[in-house]
Parts: C-alpha cells; sequence; structure tokens
C-alpha cells in the first residue's frame, strides 16, 4: 500500500513525497523532482528535502499528524469497515487526509473525498449556513455537512478528541465545509468545536476555553488576533494555519511537537526537557520560543490546563520564521469527566525525577548561563501579571468557582515565579 503526499506552495499543490508501507516496514522518499526544485520547502522540519530513501518500523513521525482523530476517526473506520487500531492508521491516512490542517496532504485522499462529492451530486453550489444554523444543528446541517466533506459525524482534517468541523466562510458571511469552497470564495478559516461529551462539565470546559483564551491573550501570550467566540454550545476558532488574502488562500507549515520529536504513534509522554530540546532545535529564535513555552506551562499549572499533551503545542513556519504558533486547545481540563491528570511533566534529564519549581526547572535545562538569566528575569516579571489572574480572569468571564479553585495553584506559580528574583544578581 502507498500514497503520495502533496504541499501547497505557491498556490498549487505539488507531489512532494511517497509513503509504502509494507507489513510492518515502511519506506518514504521525497520525489526527485521534488526535492532538486524545493530543497527548502520540507514536509517536517526534522526532515531535509533530500533524496534517501528512509526505512522505518511505523508510519514516518510527520504522517501522524495527519491521521484522522476522534469523531472524524470513528466516521471512517465506518466507511471503510475497518477496526480501529495503530493498522488502521496507514488507510485512514489515505481516505481522510485530504485537507488536513497545514499544508500536507495525501493525493489519494484527495480522490477519495472527490470520489464521495462524485457520488452526491446534490453536494455542489449549495448555499452557506449562518452560524445559528450551525449552532441549531438541525437536520439540515446534517446533511449539508455530509455533502461537504463527509463530516456528518465529525471531519477528519482536524485532529483531538472534540467533535469539530472545519467551516470556511464566504464574501457573504455565510459558512460552509471547508473542502468545497473554492479558495477565491474563501475570506476567513474557522474551526467549530463541540463539547467532548454531554454533561454540563464538557459544556463548562468548552465555554471557560473562550475565557480561558481572553486571559491567555491578555497576559501577553501569543494568540491569534481574532480570539474564539462561543455561539451557542459552538467554539468558533479562527485558524491560524490559513490566511485569507487578495481572492487566494495561504497554507502554512503547521507541526505537532509529537512530530518534531519523531514521535510515532499517539499519546507517547516525552519529558518537557525534551519538548524544550525538540523546540528549540527547529524555531528561529530559541530564548524567546523557550519563554514563551515556559509562559504557557505556568499557565497550564496556575489554571489547571492539564491536557498539555505533543499535540497540543505545534509549530508553525510564516514569513520566513519558524515558531510556536499562537496558543490553542487551553480550557480548564482538570474539569473534564475524563479526569485528565497532566500529561507531560518537567523529568530531570539524569534522574528522572519530577521537578515542580521553576527554580529547579531553570537550572536543569541545558541553556547557556546568560539565557539563563535572561529567563529567570522575564519570569519573575511574569509573576506580576500571575498575581493578577484571578482580577484579569474575572473581567474575561471565566466562572467563578473556576477562580475560586484556582486560588491555591496561582498562590503557587506566584510564590516560584517572585523566588527566581535573586538570579538577578
Ligand atoms: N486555531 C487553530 N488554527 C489551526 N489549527 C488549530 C487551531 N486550533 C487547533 N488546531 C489544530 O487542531 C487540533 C485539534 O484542536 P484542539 O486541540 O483544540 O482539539 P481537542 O479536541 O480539544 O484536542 P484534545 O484531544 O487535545 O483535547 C490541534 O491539535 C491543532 O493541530
Ligand atoms: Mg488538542
Amino acid at each position: 500500500m502507498d500514497c503520495t503526499l502533496q504541499i501547497f506552495l505557491d498556490d498549487h499543490w505539488i507531489d512532494c513525497a511517497q509513503i509504502e508501507l509494507n507489513g510492518a516496514l515502511c519506506q518514504w522518499n521525497h520525489l526527485i523532482e521534488y526535492a532538486i526544485d524545493h530543497p527548502d520547502a520540507p514536509v517536517s522540519l526534522v526532515e531535509p528535502v533530500d533524496l534517501e530513501i528512509r526505512a522505518t518500523q511505523s508510519l514516518p513521525a510527520f504522517a501522524y499528524d495527519l491521521v484522522p482523530q476522534g469523531a472524524g476517526r470513528r466516521f471512517l473506520l465506518g466507511e471503510l469497515e475497518l477496526p480501529d487500531g495503530p493498522d488502521a492508521d496507514f488507510p485512514l491516512i489515505c481516505a481522510g487526509a485530504f485537507n488536513p490542517i497545514g499544508r500536507i496532504r495525501v493525493a489519494e485522499a484527495v480522490k477519495y473525498f472527490d470520489e464521495h462529492v462524485e457520488r452526491h451530486a446534490d453536494a455542489r453550489g449549495l448555499p452557506g449556513m449562518t452560524i445559528d444554523e450551525v449552532v441549531m444543528r438541525g437536520p439540515d446541517f446534517a446533511e449539508r455537512m455530509f455533502l461537504h466533506g463527509m463530516l456528518g459525524t465529525g471531519t477528519t482534517g482536524v485532529q483531538g478528541a472534540a467533535p469539530k468541523y472545519l467551516l470556511t466562510r464566504d464574501r457573504a458571511g455565510l459558512l460552509h465545509g471547508d473542502a468545497v469552497l473554492p479558495d477565491a470564495n474563501a475570506v476567513q478559516h474557522l474551526i467549530a468545536k463541540l463539547p467532548r461529551g454531554s454533561s454540563a462539565a464538557d459544556e463548562k470546559v468548552l465555554r471557560n476555553e473562550a475565557a480561558y483564551m481572553r486571559v491567555a491573550a491578555e497576559l501577553d501570550v501569543r494568540t491569534h488576533p481574532d480570539l474564539p467566540t462561543l455561539h451557542g454550545d459552538v467554539l468558533l476558532i479562527p485558524r491560524f494555519d490559513r490566511i485569507a488574502r487578495d481572492g487566494k488562500v495561504i497554507r502554512l507549515h503547521q507541526e505537532s511537537v509529537a512530530s518534531i520529536l519523531g514521535l510515532a504513534g499517539f499519546d507517547l509522554r516525552p519529558s518537557l526537557f525534551e519538548v524544550v530540546a525538540g523546540i528549540r532545535k527547529v524555531v528561529s529564535d530559541p530564548a524567546a520560543e523557550t519563554l514563551e513555552f515556559i509562559k504557557r506551562d505556568v499557565l497550564n499549572l496556575a489554571m489547571r490546563n492539564t491536557d498539555n499533551h505533543a499535540r497540543n503545542t505545534a509549530v508553525q513556519l510564516i514569513e520566513g520564521r519558524v515558531q510556536l504558533t499562537p496558543l490553542f486547545d487551553f480550557a480548564p481540563m482538570y474539569l473534564d469527566p475524563e479526569l485528565i491528570p497532566r500529561a507531560l511533566r518537567w523529568y530531570r534529564p539524569d534522574t528522572k525525577a519530577e521537578l515542580t519549581d521553576w527554580g529547579d526547572v531553570l537550572a536543569a535545562l541545558p541553556i547557556p548561563d546568560h539565557e539563563r538569566q535572561m529567563l529567570a528575569e522575564a519570569l519573575s516579571r511574569f509573576a506580576v501579571q500571575i498575581e493578577r489572574l484571578p482580577e484579569i480572569m474575572a473581567a474575561q468571564g471565566v466562572d467563578h468557582d473556576i477562580i475560586e479553585f484556582l486560588t491555591q495553584p496561582i498562590d503557587t506559580q506566584v510564590r516560584q515565579l517572585q523566588a527566581l528574583k535573586p538570579l538577578e544578581a
């Protein structure tokens, strides 16, 4: 079984690489013509464009960013009549990765999608929907989403556990399934995210995700200039991997930290020291991105966003620079009914003991001393902002019981960050 990857460059999809899977052996390589013409546009930031044939025991790590997850995965497994498990990942890519986040897609999946549209003549030329129609999710909506990209039970192009739809706004302000609206008509790209489950707690987590993102923006953590907005139980999230400009759409390279670290599969748990090392290897300004990452982790701890797994951090290539993407999936995940403990932690590289104090983490980071000094100074300044978190959260509409619950974790962060001050001397 094999597949051809395509990359979106200069307004075109171009064949760039192929993956071949034979039983337990996987081989992949760039296409010769592509490697010659586009040496600077890799499919993964840790895979140089060259003529080598790579052999691996599993799919290449970057391919896991394309594997449908959650509701989209369940839907496609049904369509393909496949049992779930790691063996399903490759067939799922070959059918489902026709329109993923980022700028890589799978040619066979595009064909699969085109055939789906072909079979449903009504799919063409349907009018767009208003946000109210999305919120109501009536029978018309379900039908439309099915026709507009097999999205009836969740989308195949975006990962994560919560049900989502990839939507695109047209010039008239109406919303369409992303895969069917031509680029020339697109003005804004959105993810419509629904609660993970049907309990009141699921709804509360998603409602507060909107407020949490506003808090992060107030604290100068990198966020998309257009923040998510809540409509009924639907969180409408503007996408940062697409830029619609002058009737064209620019698709940006986006890659999870899991891919950067070469982690094949899901649910692998690197130490946060490995995560930082991976980020530093690919970004344009390692010192700035290390600070950005640690600030996000301070917020994760202070605001109990426990679900900090390796696919909830990603990097992007934008205007020639590689950096962490704007923040995403930042919510009071401690409330999730599935009881999600903090996924990734700071395990000391030598002893593997968990470090829970910023002084110890900074001391153990393998970075030059002058950078350690700068980090300590910046983080001790951040303490002033973290101290104001309760009032900022209240102003941004975080639920009162959450603010109350966070009193102690916030105090702990403030105390630890303030204690970094003496390093300045
Ligand atoms: N604004 C955005 N622009 C582009 N891509 C995004 C954006 N927000 C999220 N993503 C991508 O979509 C994926 C799923 O989104 P998100 O993490 O919010 O969903 P989730 O279902 O809550 O995930 P999880 O399973 O981690 O709880 C992310 O891993 C990321 O790749
Ligand atoms: Mg996520």
